[in-house]
């Protein structure tokens, strides 16, 4: 949804030298389209993503694209935006934006274990390659009742049985592979017979807990739109309902915190709202790009703008 996302940061084009944050760069597309986009106010960028893989294959198209200049790389993880924003003496930005979950690149490599398409390789789905926790972690040492809350949490309902299924088999040796995950998952639940492939919402809860997607995301929007300088956007790209319904929840906190009565003719409470939402409804990708891109039929782009 680049043209979207873009089209809500044409504000940018007015000011001198703003600064932006893309905190999931990935392969630089959005933001290497926004700096050329608007290349007469000179956008700095800094560029945030916790695999050190994306950043150089991001590096690279930057500097073939020229624009070494307008950028910043940090390997390090959004959510610790405020120690990274210190680090570069950073106080306040003019816009960000989170294209949240993996990028096809990671989807594509099979070696990174996020496809359950080949069933050989093994259970990993992390990130951020260095650090130690992977899917083998979740999958071999996690007790039954954490697996379940995993599971749960990641909106696999058959949470249960398949948390049972993967503390019982573990007993005869561990769960190695992806092809090992999915005979269990299929053993344990009657998915054979599901619209979607048996294993897609185990896998999906297993990469949110891996890359501890959800939990922070509610605190990190806050923190965000404190570093925001007024008028400045934050937009949000998701591609599950679990992280739409956070982002939509937080902005609408954030835009409306009055915690008074109803019947109150005027607030007492004294919260004021923080943010404007620019986006009632969220943006979705038009069919032409869900034709070109399927993978895109599941975003929602949804903008605040700093009061
Ligand atoms: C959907 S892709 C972004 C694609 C990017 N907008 C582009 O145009 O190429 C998401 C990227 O964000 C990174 N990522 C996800 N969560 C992150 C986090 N908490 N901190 C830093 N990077 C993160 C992933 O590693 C992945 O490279």
């Amino acid at each position: 949804m680049t043209k979207e996302t873009l089209h809500f940061l044409s504000y940018l084009s007015i000011l001198n030298e703003p600064i932006f944050v893309d905190g999931t760069l990935g392969l630089a597309g959005h933001s290497i389209s926004l700096v050329v986009e608007k290349k007469e106010s000179k956008i700095k960028v800094i560029g945030i993503d916790k695999d050190a893989t994306a950043l150089k294959i991001a590096e690279k198209k930057i500097k073939e694209a020229g624009l070494v200049e307008n950028f910043v790389l940090v390997h390090d993880d959004f959510h610790n935006i405020n120690d990274i924003l210190d680090n570069l003496s950073v106080k306040k930005i003019d816009g960000m934006l989170l294209d949240l979950g993996v990028s096809s690149m990671q989807l594509d490599d099979k070696s990174r274990g996020f496809s359950f398409s080949n069933p050989e390789i093994a259970l990993d789905m992390r990130m951020d390659q260095s650090q130690s926790k992977s899917a083998f972690t979740v999958v071999n040492t996690y007790n039954q009742k954490r697996l379940e809350d995993v599971l749960k949490n990641g909106e696999e309902w058959h949470f249960r049985k398949i948390a049972a299924a993967i503390v019982s088999s573990r007993k005869t040796g561990p769960i190695v592979t992806v092809g090992d995950l999915l005979k269990v998952i299929n053993a344990a639940t009657s998915k054979k017979y599901s619209k979607t492939h048996p294993g897609t919402d185990t896998f999906r809860a297993l990469r949110l807990e891996v890359n501890d997607e959800i939990s922070r995301l509610a605190k990190t929007i806050n923190h965000i739109v404190q570093i925001l300088a007024p008028g400045g956007r934050l937009a949000i790209i998701t591609f599950h309902s679990l992280e739409d319904r956070i982002v939509k929840n937080i902005f609408k906190q954030l835009a409306d915190p009055c915690t008074c009565p109803a019947q109150l003719p005027k607030c007492i409470c004294g919260k004021t709202p923080k943010v404007k939402v620019l986006t009632k409804k969220p943006i979705t990708p038009s069919s032409d790009e869900i034709k070109i891109n399927p993978r895109s039929r599941s975003a929602k782009l949804r903008v605040i703008e700093k009061l």
